[in-house]
């Protein structure tokens, strides 16, 4: 028995040497020109699609993922923040990205092994040591969706084309806030003082989205005046359907009127620029404005606290009324 646990001990010991001359004399080459040790590569690869396996969320919290909105939104973000390592559907990556270890997948290829929700977790999280980055804002894993429903859309052959980021920052803000719906606000009726501050705080982190934290880092400060001023007259579409005549009915009772927990909205959001306490809501489209009510209701956006105090007590059918009441109202 004592010769068992000798030997034993003895073993883990060499072990630990072994373990220390590697680390501490830098046995190990770290070059990505000679790649892992053989099995390594096998080890990490397992371990990286089970844990991908375990950890996937439920399939239950995605939205419709064929909404054409939400795969626009989803091209939109890829081409500034993934493109440059998984390169466009149809292009070829770059001959510094290929030579990465491990080399970022071209997008056709990595979408090909994934479910939805698999992709949701990686492009959420990402993948330490690996390079592969992990969705730049916390607890905004309703926005990862959009990119999986572009990503799903290139699994079938039916990705839009990627909108060309290349020009002036003005056309490259208007490739979503002019062309997009859903969950894309449009911008014509938002003064310039608030599109500057929301971008700083998008920035800083004040305002967690990871799609506008991506975008407002690309704009060189120096520009930032002339572009809010260029942004702030322009027009976008508006949502056309048909809404529950109930519903609607709700929404205005409760924007006007409030309830024993509930402010009126229009206090703060009606009457005109100069005496608005709030940013201009009517108009915006249905799904941006629920979207909002959601995340100033859970306290993901809470940097205003009469704002947030005002959507704590909402329910989700208020939030539906709200949003339908609100959309339909004439800037
Ligand atoms: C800096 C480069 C880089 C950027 C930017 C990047 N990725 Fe990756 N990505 C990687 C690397 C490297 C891997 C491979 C990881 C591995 O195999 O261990 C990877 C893996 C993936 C995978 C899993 C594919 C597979 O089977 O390995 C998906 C899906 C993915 N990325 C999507 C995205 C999306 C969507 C974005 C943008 C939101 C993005 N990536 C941004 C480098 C990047
Ligand atoms: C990939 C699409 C995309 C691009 C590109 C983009 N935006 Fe946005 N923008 C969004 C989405 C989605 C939101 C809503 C984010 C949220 O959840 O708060 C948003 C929100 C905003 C808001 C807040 C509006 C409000 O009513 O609160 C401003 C201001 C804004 N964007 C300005 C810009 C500017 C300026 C640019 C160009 C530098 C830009 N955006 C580029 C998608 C985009
Ligand atoms: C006491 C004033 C006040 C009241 C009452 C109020 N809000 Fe707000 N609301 C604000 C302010 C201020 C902001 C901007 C906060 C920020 O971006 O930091 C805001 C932001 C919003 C936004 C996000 C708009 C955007 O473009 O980003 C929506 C949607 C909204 N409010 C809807 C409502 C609704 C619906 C109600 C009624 C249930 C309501 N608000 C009540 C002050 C108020």
């Amino acid at each position: 028995m004592t010769r068992v646990f000798l030997t034993l001990a003895a073993l883990a010991g060499l072990g630990l040497a072994g373990a220390v001359a590697v680390v501490g004399l830098g046995l190990y080459n770290v070059s990505a020109q000679v790649g892992h040790w053989p099995g390594v590569s096998w080890v990490l690869h397992t371990t990286f699609r089970n844990s991908v396996a375990l950890r996937a969320p439920s399939m239950e919290d995605a939205p419709d993922l064929s909404d054409p909105d939400l795969i626009a939104l989803g091209a939109g973000h890829y081409a500034t923040a993934c493109a440059p390592c998984h390169a466009a559907p149809g292009d070829t990556r770059s001959a510094t990205m290929q030579a990465m270890v491990p080399a970022p997948p071209h997008i056709a290829e990595a979408v090909a092994h994934w479910q939805p929700n698999e992709m949701h977790w990686i492009v959420e999280n990402g993948i330490k040591m690996s390079g592969m980055p992990a969705w730049p804002a916390k607890e905004r894993g309703d926005e990862v969706w959009s990119v999986v429903a572009y990503l799903a859309a290139i699994k079938v052959e039916n990705a839009p084309a990627l909108p060309d980021v290349t020009g002036e920052t003005q056309s490259y803000c208007a490739a979503c806030h002019e062309r997009i719906g859903g969950r894309v606000p449009r911008l014509d009726m938002l003064g310039p003082d608030y599109i500057a501050e929301k971008l700083r705080e998008y920035r800083d982190g004040t305002r967690p989205s990871g799609i506008m934290a991506q975008a407002a880092s690309l704009v060189p400060p120096e520009e930032l005046a002339a572009l809010v001023k260029g942004l702030s007259g322009r027009a976008a579409d508006r949502d056309s359907e048909e809404a529950d005549p109930a519903l609607l009915e709700r929404g205005e009772e409760l924007a006007r009127r409030g309830t024993r927990d509930i402010p009126t909205c229009l206090a703060c959001h009606g009457g005109d620029a100069a005496n608005r306490r709030g940013p201009a809501i009517a108009g915006q489209p249905e799904a941006f404005l629920k979207v909002q009510l959601k995340l100033w209701h859970d306290g993901i956006y809470d940097a205003d606290p009469l704002m947030h105090a005002a959507a704590r007590e909402l329910t989700e059918e208020d939030i539906e009324a709200l949003a339908a009441y609100f959309s339909r109202l004439q800037p």
